[in-house]
C-alpha cells in the first residue's frame, strides 16, 4: 500500500512542498509515496498540479495517509496540527533530495527541509519547523518546535531557538546567540546579542520594534 501525502495548505508554500515532493525520487522511494494531495478550506489562488482532497476541518485519517503543514505563520500551523492531531492524523517529515544533512543532524517530526539547505553536524531540528530553500544551520543549532525559516536564512552555530519564532528570507543570526519562543527577526536582519522571547526585530542593528527588548542569556554551550 503506497502512502498518500496530504500538503495542509494550498498556497505559495504549499505548492513549493508539492514540487519539492516531485522533485525528490529518493525521498519517495524511501518512504513509499505514491500519490500527493492538498487539504485547504479555500479556494485555491494559483493553478494546482494535485487536487484539493478536503477541507482542514473535514478532513478524516485514511490509513494511507500522512500529513505535512505547509502554513508559514507558526502559530496558525500550531492550531492546525493540533487540530489534526486531535482527528489521529498522521504527520510526515520531508527532506528533500537536495537538501545537506550533517552527520548526527535530527530532524522532528511533521518538519520540512527544502532544496538548497545544509544542515550543519548535530544540529536539531524540532517538530513541525519549516527551514524554506538555501538556508544554512550550523553545528548544533537547536530549532524549536514549529519555528520556520524563510528563505536564505543564516543560523550560525550553536544558537538555541525556542518554539514558534519566525525569520524572515536572508535573516542571519550570529554564534551561540539565544532567539527566544515566538520572537519575529525581520526579514535581512542581522542579529548580533539574543532576542527575547515574543520580541519583533529589524535592520542590521536588530532594533526591537515590538515586545519587551530585554536580551536573552547567550546560549552556554562553547565551541
Ligand atoms: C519584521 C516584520 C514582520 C515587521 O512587520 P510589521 O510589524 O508589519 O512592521 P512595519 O512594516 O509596521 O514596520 C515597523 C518599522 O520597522 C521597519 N521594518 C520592518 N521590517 C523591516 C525589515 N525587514 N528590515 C528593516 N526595517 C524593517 C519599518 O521600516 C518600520 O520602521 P519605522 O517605524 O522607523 O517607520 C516584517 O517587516 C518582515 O520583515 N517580515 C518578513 C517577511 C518575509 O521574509 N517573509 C518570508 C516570505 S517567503
Amino acid at each position: 500500500m503506497t502512502r498518500r501525502i496530504l500538503i495542509v495548505g494550498a498556497g505559495g508554500f504549499g505548492r513549493g512542498v508539492f514540487g519539492w515532493l516531485e522533485g525528490s525520487p529518493r525521498h519517495r522511494f524511501l518512504h513509499g509515496i505514491g500519490d500527493v494531495a492538498f487539504l485547504d478550506d479555500g479556494a485555491p489562488a494559483a493553478p494546482l498540479l494535485a487536487p484539493i482532497v478536503s477541507t482542514v476541518r473535514g478532513y478524516v485519517p485514511g490509513p494511507r495517509d500522512r500529513v505535512v503543514c505547509a502554513v508559514a505563520d507558526p502559530g496558525v500551523r500550531r492550531s492546525l496540527v493540533d487540530l489534526l492531531r486531535g482527528r489521529g492524523a498522521r504527520f510526515h517529515t520531508f527532506v528533500d533530495d537536495r537538501a545537506v544533512l550533517g552527520q548526527g543532524v535530527v530532524v522532528g517530526t511533521g518538519a520540512v527541509v527544502c532544496p538548497g539547505v545544509v544542515v550543519s553536524a548535530g544540529a536539531r531540528i524540532g517538530d513541525h519547523v519549516q527551514v524554506n530553500f538555501n538556508c544554512s544551520v550550523g553545528h548544533d543549532v537547536v530549532l524549536g518546535a514549529f519555528t520556520t525559516l524563510s528563505p536564505s536564512v543564516n543560523i550560525m552555530g550553536e544558537v538555541q531557538v525556542g518554539e514558534s519564532a519566525f525569520f524572515g528570507g536572508s535573516a542571519v543570526v550570529l554564534p551561540r546567540l539565544a532567539v527566544g519562543a515566538g520572537a519575529v527577526v525581520g526579514a535581512g536582519a542581522t542579529i548580533r546579542g539574543g532576542v527575547a522571547a515574543g520580541t519583533t526585530v529589524v535592520g542590521s542593528d536588530g532594533r526591537v520594534i515590538a515586545g519587551s527588548g530585554e536580551r536573552p542569556v547567550r546560549a552556554v554551550r562553547s565551541s
